[in-house]
């Protein structure tokens, strides 16, 4: 009889095999008679479904508004100093794609799990500041080096606008704000930033448009023993912000910005970089470059 091998990869998002290409089983042909852009290509290899449009609008939103932050801020930096090591175009965005984590651009994750926990707990914004300080932990997606309350980020206006005037309800974006308040009545840059106003808007997201069906809940509760602590669909919240999909949305974005200093630092044929001896403070050490009593 037929002996079935064992398959060695399981996938689930996308199939090449037919005669054309599918998407979570869309296929190619229609995304683009449908015009679903590139949110809606996002929904379905990331979220293995078609999203509401204003779900796909501000996922495309967050690709274009993290694109890029100038040349100074770490990512850029990175990718601006391997390329004028002569690096070619992969190894310079990874160079700046590798700068992004818990300060820089992927406080994303961490900020959802953290709020989202603060909220359902029924914590104050208050309390939720207050905890956070005694576990001796920065709160993820407040703060930013150069932004504050008087010099407001445009990023963070236009999609508390859009999620405000699209989504259905916005409660944790609500409960954000609210934490800001707190937080820069002690200082006046701990702003909610881009990647934490990013992160509650998408557990907004989420909640609103049921991103998982009942199926999909079922087969999680199924390998997953945990208590339900949980209503199914915020277990779910918490499944994806482990996953790291959220820090993958500025990974996303800001590749566009790194690959754009690359070929700017081409185009403009710079050199090898070396970084003026006056600006660092080279300390423990005598004039001549040697330890004390070494
Ligand atoms: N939560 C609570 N307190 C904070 C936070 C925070 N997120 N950030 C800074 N503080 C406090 C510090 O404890 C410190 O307090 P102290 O003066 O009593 O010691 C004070 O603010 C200054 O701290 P610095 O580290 O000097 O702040 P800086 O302005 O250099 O840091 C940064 C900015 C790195 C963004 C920081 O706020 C942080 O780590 N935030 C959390 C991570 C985050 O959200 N990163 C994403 C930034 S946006 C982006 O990259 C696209
Ligand atoms: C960014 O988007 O890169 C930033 O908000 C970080 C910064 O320091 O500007």
């Amino acid at each position: 009889g037929l002996i079935r091998k064992p398959a060695a990869f399981i996938s689930t998002i996308s199939d090449d095999r037919g005669q054309e290409l599918l998407y979570a089983g869309m296929p190619i042909s229609e995304v683009f008679a449908e015009d679903i852009g590139i949110g809606g290509v996002m929904s379905l290899l990331w979220f293995r479904r078609r999203l509401p449009s204003y779900a796909s609008k501000f996922l495309e939103m967050v690709l274009m508004l993290t694109a890029d932050h100038g040349p100074a801020v770490s990512g850029a930096m990175n990718t601006i100093i391997t390329t004028r090591a002569g690096k070619d175009l992969i190894s310079s965005l990874v160079a700046g794609l590798l700068t992004i984590g818990e300060r820089f651009g992927g406080a994303l994750d961490g900020a959802a799990a953290e709020f989202t926990n603060a909220m359902d707990k029924g914590l104050s914004p208050r309390e939720f500041v207050d905890s956070m300080r005694k576990q001796n932990k920065l709160i993820p997606g407040i703060g930013h080096k150069v932004k504050s309350r008087n010099n407001p980020d445009q990023r963070v206006e236009l999609v508390k606008d859009f999620v405000r005037r699209n989504f259905p309800s916005c409660k944790m974006l609500d409960y954000a704000i609210a934490v800001e308040t707190v937080t820069t009545s002690k200082k006046d840059n701990l702003i909610l930033n881009v990647d934490g106003c990013v992160a509650v808007c998408f557990v907004d997201l989420m909640r609103n448009c049921g991103a998982f069906s009942a199926e999909e809940a079922e087969d999680y509760l199924k390998v997953n023993t945990n208590p339900r602590v949980y209503p199914i669909n915020d277990m779910l919240t918490y499944h994806v912000f482990q996953m790291g999909v959220l820090n993958g949305l500025f990974v996303l974005g800001r590749s566009i910005g790194l690959i754009a200093h690359h070929l700017d630092q081409k185009r403009l044929r710079t050199g090898l970089y070396r970084h003026p001896w006056d600006d660092i403070s080279y300390m423990g050490f005598g004039t001549e470059g040697v330890a004390p009593g070494g």
